[in-house]
């Protein structure tokens, strides 16, 4: 049977810890799906690790398309969340639900989106019409330009307020999921332990309900200088399937991320 957004709540509430990976073919998804993981993000971060581009910024609908289209040919058991792309969701609710219904026949089961306060009425907007929202907070990278570049947020008591006001607007406008990314560990454990729906960490410590990592930096793909919240996973593994499967458990079992990776 599929996990489902509702399978995902009930290992929050028996405290069982969530582990996502982006996933963007049909080839790794079967691996990934095969490895225990509970969740794919066909993150729209495809436009660093697969298209070369340095930001998000150029990443299309019908980019978002295919990929969630080859993600959900090779599953049959996890559930999918697909990255709504810069400009497809943000002038109005209307024009986000148009594109989410696009990506949800493409086999998605959730669509995420980024924004806080901001995108409160299209939270609403989708959810009420049956399309679940992952809502993504923190650093947004499609805002870099805004923020001005790829760095913690959330570390000045003003700004720490902030996302966790947007946290709980997003919730109660009927986000089912939470990304937070790039924020001290103790601001993620507040807002973590605020929140009655799942919040899935990047860079945000490791009192969220869950992890993700981009699949390409935890199997080692990834050149130049790494961020600290990634782990290689490769460097004690033989296969892939072995990495992820030590993934899953790292994440299940609290040992990842460990004191090392957060801020
Ligand atoms: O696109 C992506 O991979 C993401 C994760 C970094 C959360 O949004």
């Amino acid at each position: 049977m599929r996990t489902s957004l509702s399978t995902l709540q009930k290992m929050l509430d028996n405290n069982e810890k969530i582990a996502v990976l982006t996933c963007y073919d049909a080839t790794f998804a079967r691996i990934l799906e095969n490895s225990g993981i509970d969740a794919l993000l066909v993150g729209d971060s495809l436009g660093n690790v697969l298209q070369g581009e340095s930001t998000t910024l150029s990443v299309t609908l019908d980019d978002m398309i295919y990929h969630t289209r080859c993600v959900a040919r090779g599953t049959d058991k996890v559930f999918i969340i697909t990255d709504m792309p810069f400009g497809s969701y943000q002038a109005s609710p209307e024009l986000a639900f148009k594109n989410a219904c696009k990506i949800i026949a493409a086999g998605a089961h959730m669509v995420k989106i980024e924004g806080g306060h901001i995108m409160a009425d299209t939270v609403q907007f989708l959810t009420r019409r049956g399309i679940p929202v992952c809502a993504h907070i923190g650093l947004t990278p499609q805002s870099i330009h805004q923020l001005g570049g790829y760095r913690l947020q959330g570390h000045s008591e003003k700004s720490a307020r902030l996302l966790e006001d947007e946290a709980k607007i997003l919730e109660k406008s009927g986000a089912g999921m939470l990304v937070i990314e790039l924020i001290p560990a103790k601001l993620a454990e507040k807002i973590t332990q605020t929140l009655s729906i799942p919040t899935i960490g990047i860079g945000a410590g490791n009192n969220c309900s869950g992890q993700v990592l981009v699949l390409h930096d935890m199997l080692g793909l990834s050149q130049g200088k790494k961020p600290r919240f990634i782990k290689d996973f490769m460097l004690e593994a033989k296969t892939i399937q072995a990495a992820v499967e030590n993934y899953v458990i790292a994440v299940k079992t609290g040992q990842f991320p460990n004191i090392e990776h957060q801020f």
